[in-house]
């Protein structure tokens, strides 16, 4: 098991790369199991539930293949397996999404019923709900749900106690596509994962009316064919990265950061008086290079499950290496790093300019404050404040001064880091939902344990501000949806290193 070392008190400084989005990618890569022929995905991260979420794909039939440009090829090559079972699917939630596109494409689908979830009840309800209005028999043995029967469609109304649900409208939209008639999904949740969802599915050949909006109106197709499809950058890792410019009272450009996904969060910054600069720019300038230059593939070594792996990430041909202060303080492949997922499906490049370098990318700059305010935030289905950026809110929150009420709205149990911000010299309260935070705290290292991915994410930024040495063991949860996390803080100036721990 791995643990990050931080000594705290460096400013962050640089350009980094969002890599392209988990939340997405996992239900697309689950929807691939309907479509016949190959298909191309570009921008997805390599982290561990990508990894889990493939080889629980390759024993449902879909092979997948790792490109030299970092793309990601898929295809089902065996139809026949109509199970998802227990020992692959406990390993992360979202494996039940799978269950819709199992269904719809195979006629039967048996998946394991999720269990119990770290920061509280996470039922399927609406998940089953949904799948019974588009016409399917259920029925629950040995802790597996089985779903039979014709896809008919339907009316469906998904909202629940605590609003939209993501994974559960994936689930029956991905059913929904292939059903002999029409679907409609109302109170469908509108986070840009399921709109990037809905979009991969219509290059596929679905008809999907209302993308965005919280009605979805489907019209059943009776085949879906490949496509290639770039996934969008993910929003809670720029968020992160934000956050982490701004607790360091750093200047940190967030390259590929969308300012239109980012709203509330941008709000609660904005409010608490953190000053930002939005824009845009020329892919080339982004790179650190003149326009005209020709983007080259270089490799890199990856550490992959079960064996080495390569990579590639286009840079430039003749640009000198990112010095000190231009783009932050790292080795220069640790800063592309992300361009490699974000962009990695650059099509061939022309010899006079390629669209690549004509691209404009936008990004999100955190710039030095003198006075940071604390502000209040609740979280909420999209375009709401994003749950997944909860813990490092609250995070952001203890160096801030005043009083802030974090309540979350999602998951009224998701406070685990509380305990731990708290061993760092925060003073956190939890009163039902909602976290007290009394700011303006000097925080002071500690050893810290990691207990969900965000949370590990919270305690990092944390660490990055406190005075000494913070370990955050048990860093295993943060890489199941971060992509190299420390690397890209290092390549900022942070002073982090990643240990075995014994
Ligand atoms: N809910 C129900 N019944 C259901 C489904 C959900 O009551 O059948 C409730 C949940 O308990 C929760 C709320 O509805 O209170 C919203 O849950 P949702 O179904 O939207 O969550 P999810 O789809 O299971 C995804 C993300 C989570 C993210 C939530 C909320 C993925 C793979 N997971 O989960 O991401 O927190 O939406 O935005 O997309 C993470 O990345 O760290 C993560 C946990």
């Amino acid at each position: 098991m791995d643990k990050i070392r931080i000594q705290g008190g460096r400013r962050l400084e640089g350009r980094v790369w969002v890599s392209g989005s988990k939340n997405a990618s996992l239900p697309i890569l689950a929807a691939a199991l309907l479509v016949d022929g190959p298909i191309i995905l570009d921008g997805v991260p390599r982290l561990a539930d990508v990894h889990n979420m493939l080889y629980m794909l390759s024993k449902l039939g879909l092979e997948h293949e790792w490109q030299a440009d970092g793309s990601l090829r898929l295809e089902v090559v065996d139809d026949s397996v109509i199970e998802a079972p227990y020992h692959l699917v406990r390993t992360m939630r979202a494996s039940f999404c799978l269950i819709g596109p199992l269904w719809a494409r195979r006629g039967k689908a048996i998946v394991s019923y999720p269990g119990g979830c770290v920061f509280g009840h996470r039922p399927v309800d609406l998940h089953l709900k949904g799948l019974r209005g588009l016409g399917a028999r259920l029925d629950l043995d040995g802790g597996n749900v089985h779903a039979s029967g014709p896809v008919r469609g339907g009316d469906v109304f998904l909202g629940g106690s605590f609003g939209s649900t993501v994974l559960g409208t994936a689930n029956i939209l991905t059913a929904a596509v292939l059903a002999q008639g029409r679907t409609s999904i109302e109170y469908a949740a509108q986070e840009p994962e399921i709109v990037d969802l809905c979009h991969f599915l219509v290059k596929c050949g679905a008809k999907i009316e209302g993308i965005g909006s919280h009605r979805l109106e489907i019209e059943g197709v009776s085949r879906l064919t490949g496509c290639r499809h770039e996934i969008i950058a993910d929003r809670i890792e720029a968020g992160t990265l934000l956050m982490a410019g701004i607790m360091t009272r750093g200047e940190v450009q967030v390259l590929g950061a969308r300012p239109d996904h980012l709203g509330a969060v941008l709000d609660r910054l904005r409010e608490a008086g953190a000053p930002l600069e939005i824009g845009e720019m020329e892919l080339s300038e982004a790179f650190g290079m003149p326009g005209r230059e020709r983007p080259r593939m270089i490799r890199l070594e990856e550490e992959q499950p079960g064996g080495r792996a390569t990579g590639s990430v286009p840079r430039s041909g003749s640009a000198p290496s990112p010095s000190k202060g231009s783009l932050g303080q790292g080795n220069s492949d640790d800063l592309l790093m992300g361009y490699r997922f974000r962009h990695n499906g650059l099509p061939p490049v022309p010899d006079s300019q390629s669209e690549a370098t004509q691209e404009r990318v936008p990004y999100i700059k955190s710039l030095p404050w003198d006075r940071l305010d604390c502000v209040d935030a609740v979280t909420m289905p999209y375009p709401g404040f994003p749950t997944d950026l909860q813990a490092q809110f609250v995070s952001l929150m203890c160096i801030a001064d005043g009083v802030s009420v974090v309540t979350e709205k999602i998951y009224p149990e998701r406070f685990i880091h509380v305990a731990e911000l708290n061993r760092l010299g925060a003073q956190i309260r939890r009163e039902g939902p909602s976290a007290i935070i009394k700011g303006g705290q000097r925080l002071g290292g500690a050893t810290l344990m990691a207990s969900d991915l965000r949370a590990s994410a919270a305690l990092i930024l944390a660490g990055l501000v406190a005075k000494g040495t913070t370990e955050v063991r048990r860093v295993y949860h943060l890489d199941r949806g971060y992509e190299r996390l420390e690397q890209k803080l290092c390549s900022l100036g942070a002073d982090m290193e990643r240990v075995r721990d014994r």
